[in-house]
């Protein structure tokens, strides 16, 4: 059985197919023309585990498969430019399609280039990874990161679809896992108080991929994140539907990213998950969030294993990112505080110095 999101924005309207053992109808879904060249660009160890899946869901003619080994560092203009290359060499022409199967780096980079290549081709995001299948394949934001931050080279570019098959799920590691649960958290605590309380009771279930609760939070996940993209696919807002109130945890955690140089040892998941207490605590001090329910949220990140501590931490260095991220001007920062569990808001502006303090 499978689950359907439709999203209608401005620039696109295209629906998110949830299912287990659904990539077979990938060719039911878009329509994948025989006489024209389409290309499937596989994350080398999807291709690993999966490929007995992949070639028998996927048996059509004329269709190229290009493999890239995913970690943050191919973010780049360098990844960009090589794969660029490598499609062209392929000969594309306008109808070609192209389709992403792999994590969020992977349809990150590769929406990107989706979204520029012969001025943009028809996009199909399959992300693998729980972070990918919840959230970031969600949406149409891509891009690649630059000395000066994450994410800072990129368009606003929206799939003609996204099909999201949990089988992947079952060859990745438990920190994997992990990394894409925070994000699950973060759209209960930024929206879905009742949410947040479902999965304080059941993310044992969810993290073993017991069904149907992995499912289940899924299409949770991606209900809420397809919400603010309808309302707000650009960004504009600054009411209770900005988009802005996914970046909850990401002022201080791709700060965290940048300054450890997007090295292996902090994934995406764990930066925001240290983002997300920072960002709780610092909602509890300037009085938005009560002591009650900040220990509600400590707790449950705790229980779940989630990252809370961040050793070591240089507050001058971390305060050169937050400056830099992409919501601020004239050097005031803001972002995203909870009011409380299921309820967020843009902060008001604060100096670097308070900030600082705050932190
Ligand atoms: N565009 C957005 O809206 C958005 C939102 C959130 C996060 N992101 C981005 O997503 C990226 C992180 O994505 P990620 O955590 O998926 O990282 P990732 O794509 O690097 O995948 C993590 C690891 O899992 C492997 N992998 C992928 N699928 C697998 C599978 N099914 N089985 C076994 N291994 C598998 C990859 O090869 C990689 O080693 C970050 O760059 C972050 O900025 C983007
Ligand atoms: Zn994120």
């Amino acid at each position: 059985m499978s689950k359907k999101i439709n999203i209608k924005t401005k620039s696109q309207n295209y629906k998110i197919v949830i299912g287990t053992n659904i990539l077979k109808r990938l060719n039911k879904l878009i329509d994948l023309n025989d006489n024209i060249l389409n290309i499937i660009i596989i994350d080398s160890n999807v291709w690993k585990f999966h490929k007995k899946y992949i070639n028998k869901a996927l048996n059509f003619n004329n269709l190229k498969i290009i493999n890239i080994k995913s970690s943050e560092n191919k973010k780049s203009l360098k990844s960009y430019n090589e794969l660029i290359e490598k499609i062209l060499k392929l000969k594309p022409t306008r109808q070609t399609k192209i389709i992403i199967v792999g994590g969020g780096v992977l349809c990150d980079l590769g929406g990107f280039v989706a979204s520029t290549i012969l001025r943009g081709l028809s996009l199909t995001l399959v992300p693998t990874t729980l972070l990918a299948q919840a959230d970031s394949a969600i949406g149409g934001k891509n891009g690649i990161n630059s000395i000066y931050g994450k994410n800072f080279v990129g368009t606003f570019y929206q799939p003609e679809l996204v099909l999201i098959d949990p089988i992947f799920l079952n060859s990745l590691s438990k920190r994997e896992l992990k990394s894409g649960y925070s994000e699950i958290v973060k759209h209960a605590l930024i929206r879905n108080k009742v949410y947040f309380y479902w999965l304080k009771k059941n993310f044992k279930k969810i993290i073993k991929l017991k069904r149907p609760y992995i499912s289940e939070a899924i299409f949770k996940s991606v209900k809420i994140k397809s919400n603010f993209v309808i309302a707000d696919e650009r960004e504009m807002l600054k009411n209770s539907n900005s988009r802005a109130l996914l970046n909850f945890g990401h002022t201080v955690g791709h700060a965290l990213e940048s300054i450890n140089n997007y090295n292996k040892n902090l994934n995406h998941g764990e930066a925001i998950s240290a983002g997300m207490i920072i960002e709780s605590r610092i909602s509890a001090k300037i009085g938005l969030l009560s002591n009650k329910n900040l220990k509600d949220i400590e707790d449950h990140f705790k229980d779940a294993g989630l990252k809370t501590k961040f050793n070591n931490l240089n507050h001058n260095r971390l305060m050169k990112y937050i400056v830099r991220d992409k919501k601020n001007n004239n050097n005031m920062i803001k972002f995203i505080a909870l009011i409380d569990i299921g309820k967020s808001k843009i902060s008001k502006n604060f100096t670097t110095e308070d900030f600082k303090n705050l932190l």
